[in-house]
Order: C-alpha cells, then sequence, then structure tokens
C-alpha cells in the first residue's frame, strides 16, 4: 500500500515542492489547510490536483488530533509556521504560538492518535515526524561552518521559537521513543519564494526594472551572508530523513555563502543591468538583531543520506530572474499569491 504523508505548510514554498516529490514517490499526500476562506488554499487546488486537503491549524490542538485521525498518516511534516523574520519582532506572540508551540501540538497529536505513554513506547508502525528546524537558530554563530553540534545563540523571536520546536523534537524523541527529527535547512529559495523574502524581492525588483514596471529597488543590510540553495533539492533530504534507519538531526545546505550585495550583483546580471543605478540602500530595512553569517557544514547528510545539491547559486538567481520577467510580462501580480510557477 502507498505510505500516506500529512504536510502542514502545504501552502508555503517547502509545501508545494514536498507534495510534488512525494507524489513522484508514489506517496499518497495529504496537506493541512486553515482558515475560512484562506487565498492560498485555491493555488494548491490547482498546481497540487493529486494532493487532499484536510482542516487543521497548529493553533488549534482538537484541530489536529482530528487531522491525525482522518488522514491515519505513515509521516508528517510540520512545515507550517509564521516563518518571515521581521514579523517575528512585530507578532512575537502569535510566532511563539505557531512556530513553537505548533510543534507541541502536532506532537501531542501524534502521540495521543498512537497511544504513546511514557510506559508504552511506540512499534514499528509507528508515524515518523518531521520537524522544519533552521538555521536562524544558530543566529550569532559560534563556529564556521556550522554543523550539528554547533551550539544556538538565536537573534529574533522566530529563531528562539524553532529553537523550542527542535529541543521539543528532540525530547519527544528520548522520552516516548518516537521518530522524529529536525532537518536544520539553511536559505532555500525558488520561483515560488515569497516576495518579502529577500531573494525574491531581489529578482522581482530586478525583472520589474528590467521591464520598466519600476524604477529603484530599496534593500536593508547588503553585508549579510547566507548559505542559499534550491527549495527542490532541499525536500529531497526531508524525505530522506523519514526513511533512516534511525531518528537523527542533519544540517542541509551548500557550503557556500555569499552576501546579499553579491545576491543583487547575480540577479542585476541575469537582467543585463547596472544594480548601482537602481538599489538604495534603506537603513530602515535592518533588524533589530541581525544574523550576519550562515553557512552550512551538510557532511553528514551528504554521508549518511546521500544528499548533495544540484543547483548552484548562480544556476538558482538566473532561474528566478527568469521566471519573474515571465510572470510580470504575462501580466501576473506575485504580491497578490495568485500565481505559482
Ligand atoms: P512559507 O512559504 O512561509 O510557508 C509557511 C506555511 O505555514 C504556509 O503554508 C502557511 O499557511 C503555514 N502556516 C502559517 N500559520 C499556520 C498555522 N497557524 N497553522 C498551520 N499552518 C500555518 O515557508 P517555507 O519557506 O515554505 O518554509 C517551510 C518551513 O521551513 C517553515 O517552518 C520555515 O520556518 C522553515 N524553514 C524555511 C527555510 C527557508 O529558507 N525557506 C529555512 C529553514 C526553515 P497559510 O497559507 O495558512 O498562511
Ligand atoms: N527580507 C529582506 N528584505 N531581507 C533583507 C533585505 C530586505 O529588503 N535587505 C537585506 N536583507 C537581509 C536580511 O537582513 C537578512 O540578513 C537576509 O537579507 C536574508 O533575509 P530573508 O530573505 O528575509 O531570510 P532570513 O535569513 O531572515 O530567513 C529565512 O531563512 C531562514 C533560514 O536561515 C526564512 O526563510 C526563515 O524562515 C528561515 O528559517
Amino acid at each position: 500500500m502507498a505510505r500516506r504523508a500529512l504536510i502542514t505548510g502545504i501552502t508555503g514554498q517547502d509545501g508545494s515542492y514536498l507534495a510534488e516529490h512525494l507524489l513522484d514517490q508514489g506517496y499518497d499526500v495529504w496537506g493541512l489547510v486553515r482558515g475560512q476562506a484562506n487565498p492560498r488554499v485555491s493555488r494548491v487546488r490547482r498546481l497540487l490536483q493529486d494532493v487532499q486537503l484536510v482542516r487543521g491549524d497548529l493553533l488549534d490542538q482538537g484541530s489536529l488530533i482530528s487531522a491525525v485521525e482522518r488522514v491515519q498518516p505513515d509521516e508528517v511534516y510540520n512545515l507550517g509556521a509564521i516563518s518571515f523574520v521581521p514579523m517575528s519582532w512585530e507578532q512575537a506572540e502569535l510566532t511563539a504560538e505557531v512556530t513553537g508551540m505548533g510543534v507541541l501540538r502536532m506532537l501531542e497529536a501524534i502521540r495521543v492518535c498512537s497511544g504513546i505513554t511514557a510506559s508504552r513506547t511506540p512499534g514499528s508502525g509507528q508515524i515518523r515526524f518531521y520537524q522544519a528546524s533552521s538555521s536562524e537558530m544558530f543566529g550569532q554563530v559560534r563556529e564556521t561552518p556550522q554543523n550539528e553540534r554547533t551550539p544556538f545563540h538565536p537573534r529574533s523571536p522566530y529563531g528562539v521559537a524553532k529553537a523550542y520546536g527542535h529541543f521539543l523534537t528532540q525530547n519527544y524523541r528520548e522520552s516516548y521513543g518516537m521518530f522524529a527529527v529536525s532537518g536544520i535547512l539553511f536559505n532555500h529559495e525558488s520561483p515560488r519564494r515569497g516576495a518579502e523574502f529577500v531573494t525574491r524581492k531581489v529578482t522581482l525588483g530586478a525583472a520589474r526594472i528590467k521591464l520598466g514596471l519600476a524604477t529603484e529597488l530599496r534593500l536593508g543590510n547588503l553585508s549579510a551572508r547566507r548559505d542559499w540553495g534550491y527549495a527542490g533539492d532541499y525536500v529531497r533530504a526531508m524525505r530522506l530523513m523519514l526513511q533512516a534507519p534511525v531518528p537523527e538531526d542533519y544540517v542541509i545546505g551548500t557550503g557556500r555563502t555569499q552576501s546579499v550585495r553579491e545576491l543583487v550583483i547575480a540577479a542585476f546580471e541575469a537582467a543585463q543591468l547596472d544594480w548601482e543605478r537602481y538599489v538604495v540602500a534603506d537603513q530602515a530595512l535592518h533588524r533589530p538583531a541581525e544574523v550576519d553569517l550562515l553557512c552550512a557544514d551538510p557532511k553528514k547528510a551528504r554521508v549518511q543520506l546521500g544528499w548533495e545539491p544540484t543547483v548552484s547559486f548562480e544556476e538558482l538567481v538566473a532561474m528566478m530572474v527568469e521566471a519573474d520577467l515571465r510572470l510580470l510580462s504575462e501580466g501576473a501580480d506575485p504580491e497578490q499569491d495568485s500565481s505559482w510557477p
């Protein structure tokens, strides 16, 4: 029988790529969707027609228990979160509830539905759980590159909430013997990336300027460095982690790091524009506390999972600029979330 997966965050970037990947692998895929009239659900219905939808919200314990009871998953991928770092200062409590406590609620739903107690550990048919941990937990980094043993020093309410979810996942593994793992994923991007994140903001900005739809692009800290990879590569790692013989956490990244300035140069070059004529540095877009440098050491994933990224930074940026030029030329409005390449 086909394996059955339940994905939270199905309307997001990673949810869409993971759903496609699992469908390709022969899974029955279910996506958790929330809200009375969430406009992003129609996008999922259009792009991911073979995904079945179930209602639920990471803020609502009962809804998660009902979803697990209904779907009877073999694997649960918890990708749902408030994921935009600046928003986590504006709505710190909500971020803690969704991005942090949401992990507790999802783990509890699995534990309760599986009848797991401290004295009764799960059998072989147990539900496997993947938590979307983040390199943002490393924050003010203690060493470079960062690996599975690098200590955390989060710099945003988002990073703190992710650290809670990460340790809780570890704790449920140790307390109840659950197959619960975290992927510590570094930044990953794609043409489906939200327009608020810097890569997409830059590729959309360059495309708009190229097409005469804008005259400038305002950005914050150009010196911050990130390890940027392609989302389509990273969702493969999520599945591999749940197929491993023992539950362990893994760092996923490329091992290369670039500055926001280098990202801008690459994107404007791809659009054949001189970035210095259009990019305006805006102090108001700087963060209260910044993560200056992230760079992954993905050796464990390479050796134990056989995972490798296949798309380079340059290919990724060119892919995104090209997709945005096409989208805007067709008259789509990426800010409205109506379109998904
Ligand atoms: P994304 O595009 O922002 O998607 C976030 C998802 O969370 C959306 O589907 C959203 O659904 C859902 N969500 C928000 N609040 C929810 C709630 N209360 N209950 C249930 N679902 C809720 O994020 P992404 O880039 O795909 O990232 C996926 C996960 O990986 C996130 O947990 C993120 O923090 C983590 N992560 C991402 C990266 C990266 O570089 N992309 C790196 C490390 C970790 P709605 O449509 O209902 O709002
Ligand atoms: N968003 C944004 N907008 N970022 C800017 C801008 C701007 O105008 N100008 C400079 N930056 C800098 C930010 O200060 C940050 O240092 C860097 O660009 C990357 O910002 P984002 O793309 O917003 O991503 P992030 O690194 O904060 O968070 C993403 O990656 C995390 C993994 O490390 C998100 O996807 C998180 O959910 C994820 O956990």
